[in-house]
């Protein structure tokens, strides 16, 4: 959700920002835009459009050299996502340019405190970032102007800002929303996430909250880190280990078809990085979050949530812990009446979700201990938190989350096995086995392709199961309804008949999920009683609990482990159906891979 890309440096500037902008579009905009210094008479350009970073690189002219530019895609929350409200924002003077993730929450108060007779052009909270600047900057240097301007401000924001009297420099701040700096002999590159910095800087950088950095081209091109009251600080310097040719699509037609496919390999890696000395393994520090904790609560949002539920099944009958899981959006003013002995989980593929981050702070002011399970160790929730769990699922570029669901809920089976007094049964053996499985099922995506063009014909759809086999409906539902703009609903099998069966007419489609044997008659029955109502049934299940006449018999695994397995059929089906209705898979409409605004 929203992307921000500066450079400067001995590159041509348009170049990098362009490409960075590209490896962001995965996280979800509408609209984009660039600023930079034309080198050849001195004077800055911008160009803003609706749409794709494609349309902004086709509709402009970029053969001029530059060095210095900022540029960003942008999910609309103030206005709409015309050409307008694209980012860069310019001061009123045309002085400063801005571009801007986050929201500011006070930015009324501060135009009718400060900027009276400011006219704006937008509708954004961002112009009036470019416009306090300007305002103080009437009586201030350029950095003091941006200092204040941050002290006013509230609410969250990753900023870059180029003044046009200080052609060698960008400047830049972040507030809960995320922003790093990329540095090599090359220049400086600054990112809202690690991504856009791959391919031109050999190290990166965190930033802390209320940070602000000066980069300069001096020669050299170098920046210096302060903090919010002036005080030079030094930023930890990281070693860059992601290559280019791990964030592309290496050969598939989507980046989603490639995620899926890589999920056994993921198994294998989260196995290979949690076996220590041949048995499973988690840190004392980890083990230790969870002494004498008499409950778990687990704090996520959309596809994370649904690893959640599968966690707290993991939780409750492996380290036999009382776990509740919570929507983050809610539990952050809703929160119920709280035990006292609790840790909390928090699940997230990006790290940086800003409802989740709500949580992290409410919960830690209320004494809390928290644990972060993510894909990004070096996001904001794993660094807030008192420790945080990797997932190693890798760079996920779709929008829809498959490979990182599965590490989760993998990575969360390793926590609560660790944790189990018994072990019932060889955990690494079971996923080692289970990729296999997972494989065979991937192979046979042809298969799934031409059952989608059968069955799946109506703009609705059911998918029920029981037990963990409904968890994992609600997260085949939320895939085919995020990328194919289908309306699905995830039922509990034994519920349908309680209401929703009145939906049930010809042709609709259900499609089932069985993998417990307990419960396996009882699913059997509610099919067909929605079959008795002319629903076309897609049946999917593990072979010892399959009938011949089922549509997809997966590979028999642990009990436990089946959710990773048979929510590898229910993405392909989500996928097969967007491709067949010619979507945008891996940029569903209006949705965003980190969603940083409430
Ligand atoms: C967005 C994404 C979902 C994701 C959710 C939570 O809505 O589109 O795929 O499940 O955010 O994100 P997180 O990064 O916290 O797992």
């Amino acid at each position: 959700m929203c992307g921000i890309v500066g450079y400067i440096g001995k590159l041509k500037a348009t170049d990098v920002i362009l490409n960075g902008l590209k490896k962001l579009e995965y996280r979800g905009y509408d609209s984009c835009g660039i600023s930079f210094l034309n080198e050849e008479n001195y004077k800055y350009v911008t160009y803003k459009t609706p749409g794709r970073v494609d349309h902004l690189i086709n509709s402009y002219d970029y053969k001029m050299n530059n060095f210095i530019g900022i540029g960003h895609t942008r999910w609309a929350t103030h206005g709409k996502p015309n050409q307008v409200n694209s980012h860069p924002h310019s001061s009123a003077s045309e002085r400063f340019i801005v571009v801007h993730n986050g929201v500011i929450d006070n930015y009324k108060e501060l135009t009718a405190r400060y900027l009276q007779g400011f006219s704006f052009i937008s509708e954004t909270d961002t112009e009036v970032i470019a416009d306090l600047i300007e305002n103080f900057a009437k009586t201030m240097s350029t950095e003091e102007a941006i200092r204040k301007t941050l002290s006013l401000l509230e609410g969250s924001y990753a900023l870059l800002v180029m003044d046009k009297e200080k052609n060698d420099t960008i400047y830049a701040a972040k507030n809960k929303s995320p922003l790093l700096i990329g540095s090599s002999d090359k220049g400086v590159t600054f990112g809202s996430d690690l991504m856009a910095l791959v391919g031109n800087s050999d190290y990166y950088y965190l930033i802390e909250d209320k940070t602000f950095i000066v980069a300069q081209k001096n020669g050299k091109t170098t920046f210096q880190a302060y903090d919010i009251i002036g005080k030079s600080v030094k930023l930890q310097q990281h070693k860059m280990d992601l290559a280019d040719n791990e964030i592309d699509k290496g050969g598939y037609e989507h980046f989603m078809l490639k995620e899926i496919s890589e999920q056994p390999a993921v198994i294998r890696r989260i196995i290979s990085k949690y076996l220590i000395n041949g048995i499973l393994e988690v840190s004392e520090k980890t083990k230790n979050l969870f002494k004498n904790k008499k409950r778990i609560y687990i704090l996520a949002a959309g596809t994370s949530m649904h690893a959640g539920f599968i966690g707290r099944f993991y939780f409750e009958n492996l380290a036999k812990i009382p776990t509740e899981v919570f929507i983050a959006s809610e539990f952050a003013y809703n929160p119920p009446l709280l035990e006292k002995d609790a840790l909390f989980v928090l699940i997230s593929q990006s790290g940086e979700t800003a409802d989740l981050r709500t949580c992290l702070v409410n919960v830690k002011k209320m004494g809390y201990e928290v644990l972060t399970i993510t894909n990004v160790i070096t996001s904001t929730l794993a660094r807030e938190a008192d420790h945080a769990l990797e997932i190693y699922a890798g760079p996920e570029i779709a929008v829809a989350s498959t490979k990182a669901y599965v590490a989760q809920v993998t990575v969360l089976a390793i926590l609560a096995y660790v944790l189990s007094e018994e072990k019932p049964f060889d955990l690494a053996f079971e996923l080692s086995r289970l990729s296999v499985a997972m494989e065979a099922i991937i192979d046979k995506k042809e298969y799934i392709e031409k059952l989608v063009e059968k069955k799946l014909k109506k703009r609705n759809c059911f998918y029920i199961g029981r037990g963990i086999d409904y968890y994992t409906s609600l997260e085949a539902a939320l895939k085919l309804k995020e990328i194919s703009y289908i309306q699905t609903e995830g039922f509990a099998a034994g519920e349908l008949k309680h209401g929703t069966i009145a939906l049930i007419e010809k042709d609709v489609p259900v499609i089932a999920i069985i993998s417990q044997k307990a419960i396996n008659h009882n699913t059997r029955n509610n099919i067909q009683e929605v079959r008795a109502r002319g629903a076309t049934t897609i049946i999917i299940a593990t072979e010892a609990l399959s009938d011949s006449a089922d549509d997809i018999i997966l590979s028999d695994v642990h009990e436990f482990l089946s959710p990773l397995l048979t929510v590898i059929p229910t993405q392909l089906i989500a996928y097969y159906k967007a491709k067949e209705l010619k979507l945008d898979i891996d940029k569903p409409r209006n949705l965003a891979k980190s969603v940083t605004v409430e």
